[in-house]
Formats: C-alpha cells, sequence, structure tokens
C-alpha cells in the first residue's frame, strides 16, 4: 500500500508539472495565460502554486501517461483518465487553468481546474481517490506551513483564486474549504496551528450560509484561547476582487475588523427571531441553547449564556432550569 501511495503521488505531481509545462507550450497556452494576466496574477504567483493548463486534446495526459494497461487504469484509478462504457479513455480535465491541491506534507493529491471561455461546471475537481479525500484537504494549508509553522491567524476562504490572490499581494495565511462548507477536520487541523481563525467567505447567500455552519462545527473546538472570527463582505464581492481591486492593506483593515463569534452567533440568530415578546424569547431559547451546550469552553459558554440570559429576560440562574425533558412516548 505504500509504494502504492508512492507510486500514486508521483503521477500525481508528474502531472501537476505536465500541465505547468503546457501553460508555457500548448498550442493554446497564449489563451490561457492572458486569462490568468487578466486575473491579476503574475508569472511568480502562477509559478509558486504550480498553476498550469490542460489542454482541449482528449488525450493529452493519456498519451503521456498512459502507455501500458497498467498505466492507464491507475489514471483512471486517480480520475485523471475517465473510461467510458465503450472502454475508450479520455482526459477527465480538458481546456481549463489547473490549481494542484496538495496535502499537508506537500504531495499533490488532486486538482482543481478552472474553465476559460467555455461553458459548462467553473469548475471541475478531482473526485475523491484512494488519495483524495476531499473534505480532509485544505487548498493553500502546505504553502502557508512552508511561510510559517504557527501563523497567527488563518484566514478560510472559498476559493482557489482567493488564497492566490491574497497571497500574491503578501497575505499568505489563507486556506480554502474547497466549495464545500468548512468541515469539522478542516478547522480542527487549522485550531492545531493557530489560535484565530478568521472565515471571510463570498458576499453572497452561499457565502453567509457556509459561515453559519462553519460556526456550527466549529462549536465543540472552541476551548480556551482560540478565537473565531467573521468577516463578511461587501455583497458581490469575494476575498479574491477585494485585494485585487482596494489591496492588501483594505483587506488587513477589514480582517482586523471582523466579528466575534459571540457577536455573530446572536445577530445571525436574531436576524429571523423577534425577542420582544415571548414566543420569539421561546424560540431564540430553543434555537441558541442546544448549540451553545456544545461549546467546548466553560468560558465561552458562560458568556454565551449570559448574553442569552440579557436577551430572554431572564436571571442567568434560571435559564439552567431551562432543560427541555427527555421526550416520552405520547399516543
Ligand atoms: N467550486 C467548485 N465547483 C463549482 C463552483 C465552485 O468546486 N462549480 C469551488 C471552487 O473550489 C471554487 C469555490 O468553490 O474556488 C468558490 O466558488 P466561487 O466563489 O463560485 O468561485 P471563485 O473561487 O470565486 O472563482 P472565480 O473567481 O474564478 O470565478
Ligand atoms: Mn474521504
Ligand atoms: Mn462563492
Ligand atoms: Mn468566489
Ligand atoms: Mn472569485
Amino acid at each position: 500500500r505504500q509504494q502504492q501511495q508512492r507510486q500514486d503521488s508521483e503521477l500525481m505531481s508528474q502531472c501537476a508539472r505536465y500541465y505547468q509545462h503546457q501553460l508555457k507550450h500548448h498550442a493554446q497556452a497564449e489563451k490561457a495565460i492572458s486569462y490568468l494576466k487578466k486575473r491579476g496574477l503574475t508569472g511568480e504567483i502562477v509559478k509558486k502554486f504550480q498553476i498550469g493548463y490542460a489542454g482541449d486534446e482528449w488525450d493529452g495526459v493519456l498519451n503521456t501517461f498512459g502507455r501500458s494497461g497498467q498505466q492507464r487504469q491507475q489514471l483512471v484509478d486517480l480520475k485523471l483518465v475517465n473510461r467510458n462504457d465503450n472502454g475508450r479513455h479520455y482526459d477527465f480535465f480538458r481546456d481549463r487553468i489547473m490549481f494542484p491541491i496538495h496535502d499537508r506534507r506537500g504531495r499533490v493529491v488532486g486538482f482543481g481546474g478552472r474553465v476559460i471561455d467555455s461553458d459548462g461546471p467553473k469548475y471541475l475537481n478531482s473526485p475523491e481517490t484512494r488519495l483524495f479525500h476531499k473534505g480532509h484537504e485544505l487548498y493553500g494549508f502546505w504553502h502557508l506551513q512552508q511561510q510559517r509553522k504557527r501563523p497567527e491567524q488563518v484566514v478560510i476562504v472559498e476559493g482557489y483564486m482567493d488564497v492566490v490572490s491574497l497571497a500574491q499581494a503578501g497575505i499568505d495565511y489563507a486556506v480554502a474549504s474547497l466549495g464545500t462548507a468548512t468541515t469539522t477536520e478542516q478547522l480542527q487541523r487549522l485550531f492545531r496551528t493557530t489560535s484565530t481563525v478568521v472565515c471571510c467567505y463570498d458576499g453572497d447567500r452561499a457565502g453567509r450560509d457556509a459561515a453559519w455552519r462553519a460556526l456550527e462545527n466549529a462549536l465543540p473546538l472552541l476551548k480556551d484561547g482560540v478565537d473565531m472570527r467573521f468577516l463578511f463582505l461587501a455583497d458581490g464581492e469575494d476575498p479574491d476582487s477585494l485585494v485585487q481591486s482596494k489591496g492588501a492593506e483594505a483587506f488587513e483593515q477589514q480582517l482586523a475588523q471582523a466579528t466575534s463569534f459571540i457577536d455573530y452567533f446572536f445577530e445571525h440568530l436574531l436576524a429571523d427571531i423577534d425577542p420582544s415578546n415571548d414566543a420569539g424569547r421561546s424560540q431564540l431559547l430553543s434555537e441558541a441553547k442546544p448549540r451553545i451546550e456544545k461549546v467546548a469552553s466553560d468560558f465561552y459558554r458562560e458568556s454565551l449564556m449570559e448574553k442569552l440570559a440579557n436577551l430572554l429576560r431572564r436571571d442567568r440562574s434560571q435559564l439552567e432550569r431551562y432543560v427541555d425533558k427527555p421526550k416520552q412516548q405520547r399516543m
């Protein structure tokens, strides 16, 4: 199995180098390069993140790495190549800007590929393979660890371009959760690396939903000494567009004013609940209390409970008695 793993990651990094090479030498390379330029990326940062280009042909990777049947099978296993029902093989990524995804030790375990000008889904990512487990990986984590083992803070963003643009601007402590909601495993990894995690998702509905889910996933990880904060961007902005248009200083200024998780917790709940009447307060109790009880730190839990008691217009001591009775079977 270890040998398998070594061979797999060897093939993945060869493939990453192949895509990098194509960015310079493919017939369509100019189109890819001018797209990256249009996105404001320098050659230096493109190289640093080993960004490449998958050509528009159906057999680039296949012909380069799939000479034997065994090699083709490995390409299929790693989802670099597809096999259709007729047994024909063809490249998985075609005509896309390629972002290699590194695991924490720097091995390439997957790819994200962005369309340039054709239609189809904007990003295509490596599916789960024996090497790639999406929910565990964080794009940019390895690069971040190259800079500092214990950064003061880490910013979680949604996407590849956010991490790369921020790094180019000198903000080299951002990682992306790869489109999914940030998982408990990803947060766990981050809280082992830093004391402060700032969530900065896109200024849209999906980004705001992702923020709340990240907080819910983080509750059991909020121990003493760790902090989680939230930076909400203006509508239509993401960290990439913000740092490209306004610069690193503006971004870091906003970052310094990110909302504490305690404030965000109540702001979010109170967006839909009116605590000026008993029904609203009862609803607030039922939404807030079970979540607060998951918080790891006694100290944070107590702060949240005090705030909740104020909002409910009850004494803190009364709140303890409001425990949902164990459900009884009723006919
Ligand atoms: N994503 C994905 N598949 C999609 C859309 C998004 O996997 N069809 C993931 C990618 O990792 C992407 C992230 O979700 O980077 C955030 O999506 P989005 O905000 O839509 O894209 P951006 O990262 O802003 O990409 P760009 O700036 O290139 O448009
Ligand atoms: Mn998995
Ligand atoms: Mn988005
Ligand atoms: Mn975005
Ligand atoms: Mn974007």
